[in-house]
C-alpha cells in the first residue's frame, strides 16, 4: 500500500470512535509533555497529530498561541466542540504531518504525542518539522518503542490485519532512528519513559478500545466471522501477559524526545 492510500485510509480510521477516551488514558503524558516545554504566554504552540485535543487544551490554558493539526476531520470537529465548551481560541484544522499548511519558523513550539510517528512518511514528517519551528523554538514529541507495550499490542493486533503498513511507527521509537531523523536540525534530549494503564480486566480493555481507539474498532469491525477470535486473542494477551493481583497493569514505554532547533 503506498503512502497517500494508507493516509486515505487513516483519515477515516484515526476517527472512527470516541478517541477522547482513548485521550484520558494518556493524561500522564499530557501533562509531562506541557510541562517540559514551559510554555511563555503568546507563545506560537504547534501541536500535530493533535487529536482531540489534549495537548492543545494544556498549552492553551497555559497561555500559548496555539494551533492543532490532525489528518482525521472528526477527531477536529471534537477538538472544537471541547474548545468551544471550555472557553478556549485554539485554531484547530485538518492537516498532514508531512505537508504543514505554515511558514518556515513559523513556531516557537512543536509538539506531537504518540501522533507524528503514525503519519507514514518519516522523511517528510521530520524535514516539516524543523522548516516550521524557528532557529531557538522548542519541540517535544513521545513516541511509543517498538517493544514497550503499545509495540506489544499492535504485534498482538497484526494476525488480524490485511496487509503490513508500508512504514513502521514504532521507528519513531527508536533513538538512533529519531537521532538520523532529527539530529542535524535539533539538540536532542532521549528519555525513555512509562506510562501505566491499570484496567479492572482483560474484558473490559477490549471493551474501551473496541468501542473508542479507533484502529482496534475499525479492525474488529471489519473481520466478520473472525472477530471473536481477534476478541478472544485480546483478552488473552492482556490476562496472560500483564495481569497483577487481580487487574491488568498494562506498562507503556515511550521516547520522551525533547529538542531545540538549531
Ligand atoms: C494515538 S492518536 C494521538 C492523538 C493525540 N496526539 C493524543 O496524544 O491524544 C494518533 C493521531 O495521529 C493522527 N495522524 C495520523 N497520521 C497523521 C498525519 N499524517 N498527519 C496528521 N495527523 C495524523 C491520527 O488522526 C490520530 O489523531
Amino acid at each position: 500500500m503506498s503512502f497517500a492510500a494508507l493516509k486515505e485510509k487513516q483519515s477515516v480510521i484515526w476517527g472512527n470512535g470516541p478517541y477522547q477516551r482513548i485521550a484520558e488514558t494518556l493524561t500522564d503524558i499530557h501533562e509531562l509533555t506541557v510541562e517540559k516545554m514551559h510554555p511563555q504566554g503568546g507563545e506560537r504552540w504547534l501541536d500535530l497529530a493533535c487529536g482531540t485535543g489534549a495537548i492543545a487544551e494544556r498549552a492553551a490554558a497555559a497561555g500559548a498561541d496555539v494551533t492543532g493539526i490532525d489528518l482525521a476531520p472528526a477527531l477536529i470537529d471534537t477538538a472544537q466542540q471541547r474548545a468551544s465548551e471550555r472557553g478556549l481560541q485554539i485554531d484547530y484544522q485538518v492537516g498532514d504531518c508531512e505537508d504543514l499548511a505554515f511558514d518556515d519558523a513559523s513556531f516557537d513550539i512543536a509538539s506531537s504525542t504518540c501522533g507524528i510517528m503514525f503519519a507514514p512518511d518519516h522523511e517528510a514528517s521530520a524535514r516539516e518539522l524543523a522548516r516550521v519551528v524557528r532557529p531557538g523554538g522548542r519541540i517535544a514529541l513521545a513516541n511509543w518503542t517498538p517493544d514497550g507495550g503499545l509495540g506489544r499490542m499492535f504485534k498482538m493486533m497484526a494476525p488480524f490485519q490485511a496487509a503490513p503498513p508500508p512504514s513502521s511507527p514504532f521507528d519513531w521509537g527508536r533513538p538512533d532512528r529519531v537521532r538520523e531523523l532529527l539530529g542535524d536540525a535539533f539538540d536532542l534530549q532521549i528519555d525513555e519513559r512509562v506510562s501505566t494503564l491499570t484496567m479492572p480486566d482483560g474484558e473490559a480493555y477490549w471493551q474501551l478500545f473496541s468501542s473508542s481507539y479507533g484502529p482496534t474498532k475499525t479492525l474488529a469491525e471489519s473481520l466478520g466471522d473472525r472477530r471473536e477470535e481477534f476478541h478472544a486473542a485480546w483478552v488473552d494477551f492482556f490476562e496472560n501477559e500483564y495481569a497483577r493481583d487481580g487487574k491488568i497493569v498494562h506498562p507503556r514505554e515511550y521516547l520522551m524526545i525533547t529538542g531545540t532547533r538549531r
